[in-house]
């Protein structure tokens, strides 16, 4: 969390960071800050969002051609004006923003405090800021030296970039655990959390590894790791265009996102899946066959809606694959003594490919000598490439904080890597491959059938806007869209909402049921049909609220229903991808309803980069 924008170079900095921080938002919006390098330092910064701060310094010197800015996910620390990056040295000569967390600043900071350091905010940045100057000073050495030695006694996770006054076109980078890019461009230097900052300035970026350090200037960038080893900078060539962070004439990014599902999956399987031929060509699994042929056990660890996928995988591929599934929460995963052995396979899943606990856990079982592959949305991230192998889902950035295009883009890669390994396994008959390549294909098409009826869920979100709570329910392979459902509802409406395997409802949520609580039934036309029509009416008896999205010919459940939703009809399998689309819109619509900021809801961030 907390996104970070750097410049050096010939161009006025403040445009460049002020519109790379609005980019960045997503990463966390409590607070907004810059630091401007010429004559000196100037730093302004504020509580709030980034155009809360462009509006307060409407009319001051802005002017510099090296600049560093900060939007923050708090922390140490409130957000508040003081606590909002950067930070400055007790000295007033150095500035210092910061993404991650320093987990032994208390010592830190306890060792500074006996030196007489004073501290104006709550937080491990500055007292890591004054740790470095006071190792500048004391070593009498240069910055680059004294960041170095301070991060050598640095605990926890960083990206930071300084800047000195008395080096007005520098700026000092360094990571470990955060995600840090650097464009290059012709006599200047682009930095930012991700490369979106630099789009329309350059292609050319350089992934900075952790134990690394970057000097950086106009004309220069040397990588260096922290014992002061130079190291050429790989130079990786970005295959994004800015339209594609930009909203397109949406209203939202979160709104963009779900329309842009029928294109984002189709990319997906594109030169993958040749229902014809009867082909899926993935080049990450069939490198790695042998070890998922011969897998005792599949682990997938993830978090949020990533791990929806995996629940959803664990399905598709126990049913599939006939390989023994299990879905761990990354934070959970990382901190047990988990057992693995020879022969299973760690499958990550993340969006960002960014998130600290995913990226811990797998570098733990890492350790434990697994193989890991990665299922990743961000070309480039550190899942991707710490992984043996892997597969990009394709849906381009995604910005809205709840995901979206990725959760499908993840269902279609989980999908074609089942039915990849139970065809070279033999665990499904060529019929029932070639129907499911067939029906993978088609899932574009159907999406956007559900989309032209996008205004049918407005309808039904302004009927329910008002509700308190919410629960979700569904059975089998609609389990985990429930879960997902009634995430999507809680982050972007503030509508506390549940989700429950539809039967288990009987052993706890039933006693919530009411005449106002709605209800929602992922009940599409699958295995379980009957059974959750049985718990529709169970439901009904109680005199709850019935929303259900149900399978288009579907004549049972619109019967009892108060409200229904029809999607296309889909194998079991493939049917999730489809009813997760209404689960969006309706979360999308009441979030609307209710007058929250759905791109950046109250306290979340889109990249979580802190445990
Ligand atoms: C945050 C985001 C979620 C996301 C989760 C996992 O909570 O708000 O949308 O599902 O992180 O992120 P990842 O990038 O690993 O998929």
């Amino acid at each position: 969390m907390c996104g970070i924008v750097g410049y050096t170079g010939p161009k006025e900095a403040y445009p460049i960071v002020i519109t790379g921080l609005k980019r960045l938002e997503y990463r966390g919006y409590d607070s907004t800050g810059v630091a401007l390098l010429n004559d000196g330092l100037k730093v302004y910064k504020k509580k709030g969002r980034v155009a809360d701060l462009e509006e307060a310094i409407i009319g001051k010197d802005l002017h510099a051609h090296t600049g560093i800015g900060h939007t923050r996910w708090a922390t140490h620390g409130e957000p508040s004006d003081t606590n909002a990056h950067p930070h400055t040295s007790a000295s007033g000569k150095l500035a210092m923003i910061h993404n991650g967390i320093i987990e032994n600043y208390a010592q830190l900071k306890k060792e500074l405090t006996k030196k007489g350091y004073v501290f104006t905010s709550e937080t491990d940045t500055e007292v890591l800021l004054n740790f470095i100057e006071d190792i500048k000073e004391n070593n009498q050495c240069d910055l680059e030296e004294a960041v170095r030695v301070a991060l050598k006694r640095v605990t926890g996770a960083y990206v930071i970039l300084l800047l000195d006054a008395e080096h007005p076109d520098t700026i000092i980078a360094a990571r470990k655990g955060s995600p840090l890019v650097i464009g290059v461009g012709k006599g200047e230097h682009f930095l930012g959390s991700d490369a979106s900052p630099m789009l329309e300035y350059t292609k050319e970026v350089v992934y900075v590894n952790d134990y690394e350090l970057a000097i950086v200037r106009p004309n220069e960038l040397i990588l260096k790791n922290l014992g002061n080893e130079k190291i050429t900078p790989f130079v990786t060539k970005l295959d994004m265009e800015l339209a594609e962070i930009e909203k397109g004439g949406y209203d939202h990014f979160m709104l963009k996102e779900i329309f842009e599902q029928p294109s984002t999956i189709h990319d997906c399987l594109r030169g993958r899946l040749d229902a014809t031929a009867g082909t899926i060509t993935m080049s990450g699994i069939e490198s790695n066959m042998e070890h998922f042929k011969n897998a005792n056990r599949i682990i997938m660890v993830a978090c949020g809606t990533s791990w929806h996928a995996a629940l959803l995988a664990e399905y598709i591929i126990e049913e599939l694959c006939r390989i023994p599934v299990e879905v761990e929460y990354a934070s959970e995963f990382r901190y047990r003594n988990p057992i693995i052995n020879k022969g299973d396979i760690i499958v990550a899943i993340s969006q960002s490919g960014e998130t600290a606990d995913t990226l811990v856990a797998i570098e733990r079982a890492k350790e434990h000598g697994a193989i890991i592959f990665g299922i990743v949305n961000v070309v480039g991230s550190s899942i991707a490439r710490i992984s043996n192998g892997g597969a990009y889902t394709h849906a381009g950035p995604e910005i809205g904080v709840a995901s979206t295009k990725a959760f499908t883009g993840q269902l279609a890669v989980l999908t074609m890597m089942a039915l990849k390994i139970a065809k070279e396994k033999g665990t499904i008959s060529e019929e029932r491959y070639s129907n499911l390549l067939f029906e993978l294909e088609a899932v574009p098409e159907k999406v956007s059938a559900i989309l032209k009826n996008a205004e049918a869920l407005k309808t039904i979100a302004l009927k329910y806007q008002g509700a308190s709570d919410a629960l979700f329910l569904g059975r089998g392979y609609n389990f985990p869209i429930a879960l997902e459902g009634a995430l999507k509802l809680k982050e972007i409406s503030y509508i506390h909402a549940e989700g429950y395997p539809a039967a288990e409802m009987k052993h706890g949520p039933i006693a919530l049921v009411d005449d106002k609580l709605p209800v929602v039934f992922i009940a599409t036309k699958d295995s379980y049909h009957e059974k959750i029509v049985s718990n529709i009416q169970e439901i009904k008896a109680r005199k709850g609220k019935v929303i259900a999205i149900i399978t288009e010919g579907d004549d049972i459940i619109p019967g009892m229903a108060d409200d229904v939703f029809f999607v296309p009809v889909a194998d079991e399998i493939i049917a999730p991808m489809l009813s997760t689309i209404p689960m969006q819109l309706l979360s999308y619509y009441t979030g609307i309803a209710k007058g929250v900021d759905v791109d950046k809801p109250r306290n979340l961030a889109k990249s979580v980069t802190v445990e």
